[in-house]
């Protein structure tokens, strides 16, 4: 692949790990496109610590089209990325879309001007400690997975010789709904009661665990994904594998007293009325977090 540039946009936690890791290997030109000024960037991993200086632009009115974008910001933040994208995408620019949820593709690609848009399943964990300082721990086989098509093949190849693990995936829709499913199990609930993964262990909760994800999987089976049988089941028991002082996303950022991605129940309970499925119990989480996340930032 020849030297490509590549603009990402959001330099958080999941950002940030993809920023220092491609400046790292140095095989491409990072440009970071951020809010506030920035010139070098730490990450920790285990126990090494790599530093990286980066080319900051914090004026989308400098940003000229580029070969990729990462597009790395919350859900809800997307419509504020509208003059990054303007500006970076033409038709032969690819945008990687590093968030959760299933929406990706139709929430960006309005705004990108004819590139090409696709979703990344992120499996990292990432977290930020500052401004200029983010934590990756890896977990599982994988950190990103793609659909197995020229994007996602493009997609790996740019990560050739970093150390995030990308995989092609001929089911990528399954595995969408699969990280869909524990993202919706854990996130409201462990936002909504502001407790970590302890909350799973109750029984009370891990019933209502069960119901939320029997609507969901409901859903996930409509739109096409091949979930098992006992698809409920194996995510609650991957989600009481987790340590019991692991905090959630949303928990993390409701205690932040910053917006929630309601997004991620949000896109259940669209996809369930495209199909004539109820999903009363996800609507009620969506409407309690729609609640907390308008009022954050304004006590
Ligand atoms: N963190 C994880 O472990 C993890 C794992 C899997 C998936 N995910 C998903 O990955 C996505 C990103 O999550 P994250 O944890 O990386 O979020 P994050 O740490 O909150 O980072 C988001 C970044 O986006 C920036 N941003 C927001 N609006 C912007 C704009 N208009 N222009 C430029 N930058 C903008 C923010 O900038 P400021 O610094 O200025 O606020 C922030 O740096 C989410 O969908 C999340 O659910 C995260």
């Amino acid at each position: 692949m020849r030297r490509q540039t590549v603009a990402i946009v959001g330099l958080g936690s999941i950002g940030g790990i993809a920023a220092v890791c491609l400046a790292a290997a140095g095989r491409h030109d990072i440009v970071a496109c951020v809010r506030r000024p920035l010139d070098r960037l730490t990450l920790e991993r285990g126990e090494e610590t790599t530093e990286v200086t980066l080319r900051a632009l914090t004026d989308p009115a400098a940003a000229t089209p580029v070969d990729w974008v990462l597009l790395c910001t919350k859900t809800h933040a997307t419509a504020s990325t509208a003059p990054w994208l303007k500006r970076l995408c033409g038709p032969a620019t690819k945008v990687a879309v590093l968030q959760n949820g299933i929406d990706q593709v139709a929430s960006v690609a309005p705004l990108a001007g004819g590139a090409t848009v696709f979703p990344v399943i992120v499996y990292t964990n990432a977290e930020r400690l500052g401004p200029d300082r983010v934590r990756f721990n890896a977990v599982g086989n994988d950190d990103y997975v793609v659909a197995d098509d020229a994007a996602g093949r493009a997609f790996a190849e740019l990560f050739a010789g970093t150390p995030l693990r990308v995989r092609l995936s001929e089911d990528f829709k399954t595995l969408l709904w699969r990280k869909l499913l524990m993202n919706v199990a854990a996130n409201p609930i462990s936002a909504l009661t502001l407790q970590r993964q302890s909350v799973f262990r109750r029984p009370d909760v891990h019933a209502l665990c069960m119901d939320v994800l029997a609507e969901a999987v409901a859903v996930g089976r409509a739109e096409g994904a091949k979930l098992a049988p006992d698809e409920a089941q194996r995510i609650m028991t991957q989600l009481l594998g987790y340590s019991p002082d692991l905090g959630t996303s949303m928990y993390f950022d409701r205690l932040a007293g910053r917006p929630l991605e309601t997004a991620i129940p949000g896109a259940i309970v669209a996809a369930g009325e495209r199909h004539g499925i109820a999903t009363p119990i996800i609507r009620a989480l969506l409407t309690l977090l729609k609640a907390v996340s308008d009022a954050a930032g304004k006590s």
